[in-house]
């Protein structure tokens, strides 16, 4: 009798092109190319405003996650706040001394089209980065500067395109330092990551497949602290939109006042879910403990438990390689799970539906009635 042995899906390739037909995996494979492309673009940036007392970035979802990257990776040093803004309107904060960077991929996305409306009419300093769309075509008859990037890719497949151009900004404006030099780095060891994870590496020398196999079958948890806050989150979406998993982020330390008391008595559940850690070499030594009695502690609920130890020296390349690590991952998972990664059904389902409403015509019109700010 000859026992049969099963291939993985993840060590086939004919088979990883059947699932991933739309090459979800070329995104990652190519994220080094993309961000060598963002820097060349966001060259071209001219700003002519003066600086802001307050930072607002205006985007959802895939085009959002860039808003809290530029956030962590400003929050040691710029000297104004900076708020991810996910809704229709502005806070009640933002005026004319605001900077408003308005970031949708498409350029039609509903919300992000009102949080323009408002920041045109509270006549906040507004810059736009999209692919075209709406957003685009009233930016040019607004005379608002933007940048317009590549078009036809997923949203979240384009984040080096909408990120680069906010780091480049804040630069340029004297809020932030060390983006070329981080970015520098971050290109090399993009290239390294993207080598380590290729789909031709077998699943034992590939830190992607490894962790996608363990992960398999179980509901992802990712632990984020300091820079890697916003990694966290976008390790969560992209196993939400590309695995098609339910999925959840957190962050120390305020994990630690609440989340660890859910596992306290999740019993049978706590093995439906796996727990990913993300860690660094040089974590703070407050970070390392909470993070080492917490996985002690979590232990005993019985959830997997991964860590993922990040590399690279600046900020800027510990956090742009650790996603690339998180974007292959997800690719991996729905390998595993049969699932294309590429389309995003019920996104598209939703937005249908909600152009049905009118809402969207509604704030079209309003953007028709306003006149340029600034000449
Ligand atoms: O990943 C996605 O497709 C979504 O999260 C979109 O990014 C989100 O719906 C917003 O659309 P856009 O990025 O075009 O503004």
């Amino acid at each position: 009798m000859t026992l049969k042995t099963h291939k993985s899906p993840l060590e086939d390739i004919e088979q990883i092109k059947r699932i991933d037909k739309s090459t979800m995996l070329q995104f990652s494979t190519k994220a080094p190319k993309h961000y060598r492309e963002a820097v060349r673009l966001a060259e071209k940036i001219v700003l002519d405003y003066e600086k802001p007392v307050n930072i607002i970035v205006a985007g959802m979802g895939g085009s959002a996650i860039g808003g809290e990257l530029l956030k962590d990776y400003a929050r040691s040093q710029a000297p104004v706040p900076i708020e991810v803004n996910k809704d229709y309107q502005l806070p009640a904060y933002a005026g004319q001394r605001t900077f408003v960077l308005v970031v949708s991929y498409s350029g039609d996305t509903e919300e992000s089209l009102s949080a323009f409306l408002d920041a045109q009419r509270r006549k906040c300093m507004v810059y736009c980065v999209s692919s075209g769309g709406t957003l685009l075509e009233f930016a040019e008859k607004l005379n608002v500067p933007h940048l317009r990037v590549p078009a036809g890719m997923p949203p979240r497949a384009a984040s080096p395109y909408l990120l680069v151009p906010q780091l480049v900004l804040l630069e340029k404006m004297g809020l932030v330092s060390g983006v070329s030099e981080g970015l520098n780095e971050a290109l090399k060891l993009l290239e390294k990551v993207s080598r380590e994870n290729a789909p031709e590496k077998h699943e034992e020398f590939n830190p992607a497949k490894s962790l996608a196999s363990g992960i398999n079958g179980s509901v992802p948890v990712v632990y984020g602290f300091g820079i890697y806050r916003g990694v966290a989150q976008r390790w969560k979406q992209q196993f939400n939109e590309n695995a098609k998993v339910p999925a959840k982020w957190e962050v120390f330390p305020e994990l630690n006042h609440n989340e660890i008391v859910g596992w306290e008595k999740a019993g049978a559940l706590a093995k439906r879910f796996s727990t990913v850690f993300l860690r660094d070499k040089s974590e703070p030594a407050e970070v390392r403990s909470r993070i080492e009695i917490t996985r002690a502690l979590m232990q005993a609920g019985g959830s997997k438990q991964f860590e993922v130890w990040t590399q690279g020296k600046s900020a800027l390349a510990k956090m742009l390689s650790t996603i690339l690590v998180g974007d292959f991952v997800s690719v991996y998972l729905a390998v595993l799970r049969g699932v294309d990664p590429t389309p995003v059904q019920t996104i598209v389902t939703l937005k249908h539906k909600l152009g049905e409403t009118g809402i969207r015509e509604k704030i079209i019109r309003e953007l028709e009635k306003l006149k340029p700010i600034r000449s």
